[in-house]
């Protein structure tokens, strides 16, 4: 909970960046309602059993977020957020994140992994693509309204 304020900062400053490279007019990326609403939905994140939170720092710095939850089947660990800050995009903290959350994925043995992306996020559908991730065919709407196609990882056992 310490680290919450940087968590949403970093949430805020990644999902801005990415929507403007989508095509989202400036009026509509965020306001107040979504700066709480992470807030909220971050403390829930860190807090509840069954869900767990990474975070990536350089030189001491939050500077990327992951957060993942089982299904309730348990059949699948769903992939709920991953975030960089801008100004460190491609210098391979998503990557490292990933790895840990393929660790996971590994050290519980449910082997599927399931995530959400935007249709318009190219950079996080070639984040994702170069991971291993391929569409499951199922498409679904965002909180926001957005088309946003689900992607499924199969990992093998360690
Ligand atoms: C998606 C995201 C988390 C990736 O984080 P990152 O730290 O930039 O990723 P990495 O540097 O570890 O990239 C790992 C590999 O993914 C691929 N990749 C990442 N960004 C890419 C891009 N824009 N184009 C093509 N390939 C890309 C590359 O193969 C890269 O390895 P390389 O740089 O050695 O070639 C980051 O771009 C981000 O925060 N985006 C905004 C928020 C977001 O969209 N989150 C996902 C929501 S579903």
């Amino acid at each position: 909970m310490d680290d919450l304020d940087a968590v949403v900062s970093v949430h805020t400053a990644a999902r801005t960046a990415a929507y403007r490279e989508g095509g989202v007019p400036e009026g509509e990326l965020d306001g107040t309602e979504g700066i709480v609403s992470r807030f909220n939905g971050w403390a829930r994140a860190i807090q509840l059993p069954g869900k767990t939170t990474l975070c990536a720092e350089v030189d001491g710095e939050v500077v990327g977020v992951l957060s993942m939850e089982s299904d309730a089947p348990g059949t699948a660990l769903e992939l709920s957020q991953i975030h960089v800050r801008p100004g460190q995009w491609r210098r391979g903290v998503g990557g490292r994140l990933h790895a840990a959350y393929v660790q996971a994925l590994r050290e519980t043995g449910v082997l599927t992994g399931l995530v959400g992306v935007w249709e318009r996020n190219d950079r996080a559908r070639a984040f994702y693509t170069r991971l291993g991730w391929r569409p499951d065919g199922t498409v679904g709407t965002t909180s926001e309204g957005l088309r946003c196609l689900r992607l499924r990882l199969d990992v093998a056992s360690a």
